[in-house]
């Protein structure tokens, strides 16, 4: 089968690459080919006749979104739409990774795959304007929203936690930001069953589980060794940053699920796995 991954250079992109190995792939990513540049990726796209496009490029850096949401809405819903485009063109199915970042989190529950989204962030704001596009543009695509995403060799929140720790840096998480983690190479491989199932539609694709971002450091400290390195817990509203995360939204995985029976490991086995894996 012949791929186009978008952002095939980052976290998830190289997770991709290695999930389909043995396929045609042709990588779309900066300074190579700007999604933002209708024409060219256009006709890059077009050119290549792929018959998917998984789609995971993106301006994904939260608080620069906040920033200049401007640039976010250029490359997260023009450039989206722009890929839309040419899938049409082909007639090509699409895979769109979105975010638990298009829901507000003001729920008390998991989120399923049919609730309303309502992002009340630039870059919640931008994903949901891709995914708009694509479900206007196309009829054969899987829209999968993912959170919290981490994979071996990358630059993540468990890295984050674990050089600050070993710098002997204090450490304070909020404790009232709750959602789940995503192992990119366990996503990677459900991305991969999915898009070869033919059975179109938005999923939630994310480890079984959820907790809150101080759970989540605490849990990758003990995994690495550095059990005595206290994290301070505080709230969200004492920690300072551009974006606004929403506050409780963890993702239920329930359509693939349920229908296909694709589900991902509980997270903290997917943690112990990554940690295997990272000096
Ligand atoms: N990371 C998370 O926790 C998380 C959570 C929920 C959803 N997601 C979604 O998951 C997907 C993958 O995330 P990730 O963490 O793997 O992101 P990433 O590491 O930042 O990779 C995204 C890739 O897209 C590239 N890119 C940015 N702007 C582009 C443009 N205009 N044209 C072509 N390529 C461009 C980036 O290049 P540069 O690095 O040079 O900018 C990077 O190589 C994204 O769609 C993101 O919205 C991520």
């Amino acid at each position: 089968m012949r791929v186009v991954i978008t952002g095939h250079k980052g976290q998830l992109g190289r997770q991709f690459l290695r999930a389909f190995e043995g396929h045609e792939v042709r990588g779309v990513d900066v300074p190579e080919h700007d999604i933002t540049d209708y024409r060219a990726i256009v006709d890059a796209v077009v050119a290549f006749e792929p018959q998917l496009v998984v789609h995971g490029a993106a301006y994904t850096n939260v608080d620069g979104c906040a920033r200049d949401p401007d640039l976010a809405f250029r490359v997260n819903a023009l450039g989206t739409q722009n890929l839309a485009v040419a899938c049409q063109r082909l007639c090509c199915p699409m895979v769109y990774i979105s975010t638990n970042e298009v829901f507000d989190g003001a729920g008390n529950r998991s989120y399923l795959e049919t609730d309303r989204t309502n992002p009340i962030n630039a870059y919640g704001r931008s994903k949901e304007a891709g995914e708009a596009s694509v479900r206007a543009l196309l009829s054969r695509y899987y829209i999968v929203r993912i959170a919290w995403l981490f994979s071996p060799g990358s630059s993540n929140f468990p890295a984050k936690m674990i050089s600050l720790a070993r710098e002997g840096r204090a450490l304070s998480v909020v404790t009232d930001e709750v959602s789940s983690p995503t192992y990119a190479p366990d996503l990677a491989e459900a991305v991969y069953k999915l898009a070869h199932s033919g059975r179109y539609g938005i999923y939630h694709l994310v480890n079984e589980g959820q907790c809150s971002r101080h759970e989540f450091a605490r849990t990758i400290l003990d995994g690495a060794g550095l059990d005595s390195v206290p994290v301070a817990p505080i709230l969200l509203k004492d920690y300072e940053r551009a974006s606004t995360p929403p506050p409780y939204a963890p993702l239920r995985n329930f359509a693939a699920a349920e229908a296909l029976g694709i589900r991902l490991r509980p997270w903290k086995d997917a943690l112990a796995d990554y940690l295997s894996r990272e000096p």
